[in-house]
């Protein structure tokens, strides 16, 4: 298998899809040649959470969601009565995209183009994991299920019907409530606490 194709035929375990998303080279972050991020968790989940990208941490540790914004998430999961040990996290891109700024690495949004490319791994995960319910974090996530970039404040808060019969939940990613502060991050903390609730309630 080359590289910059996609495996003939698809990955039959999530092994699989860990090894050879580290060969993938077919999108410009793909070829940056850094650490691939596998999705982590039971191989079977009611529920799937899809974030954007791998931060800096995660590019480290080759873990999802181990930097601030999972530990931000964490902390409104648990507060939501998620038990974080049945629910399985992947993200929509699979390499750190970044600009080295001197010994800083940057994040940098994936464009829709990677994003759209990055699919395939993911869609790949859903067939293996059979998710009940999707939560995406994100407009970059919403995009990676829904194959257009959702509005998140107009779309937030309700199921959409997936073609699989998975249902996806929107709501924004924990990096955008680490951007804000004062009174407005208290508002959107206690709206993404709301959102996780509900969905909560629903599984
Ligand atoms: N942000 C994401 O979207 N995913 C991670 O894994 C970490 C931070």
């Amino acid at each position: 298998q080359g590289v910059d194709t996609f495996p003939e035929a698809l990955p039959a375990r999530l092994e699989e899809i860990a090894q050879d998303i580290s060969l993938c080279r077919r999108c410009p972050i793909g070829c940056n040649g850094t650490r691939s991020v596998p999705g982590e968790g039971p191989e079977r989940a009611r529920l799937l959470i899809v974030g954007e990208q791998p931060g800096d941490q995660e590019e480290r540790e080759g873990r999802p969601f181990v930097g601030p914004a999972g530990q931000l998430l964490d902390e409104h999961l648990n507060r939501a009565g998620f038990d974080r040990s049945l629910i399985r996290v992947t993200n929509a891109v699979k390499h750190f995209k970044f600009e080295q700024r001197g010994k800083r690495r940057i994040h940098q949004n994936p464009t829709a183009g990677e994003i759209d490319h990055c699919r395939w791994w993911l869609d790949a995960e859903r067939r293996l994991v059979k998710p009940d319910i999707i939560l995406a974090l994100g407009a970059s996530a919403g995009r990676a299920l829904l194959g257009r970039t959702p509005s998140v404040a107009k779309e937030r808060g309700r199921l959409h019907p997936l073609p699989d019969g998975s249902s996806l939940w929107l709501t924004v990613h924990p990096s955008f409530l680490l951007r804000l502060d004062g009174e407005a991050q208290m508002r959107e903390r206690n709206q993404f606490q709301h959102d996780l609730m509900q969905l909560r309630a629903m599984l």
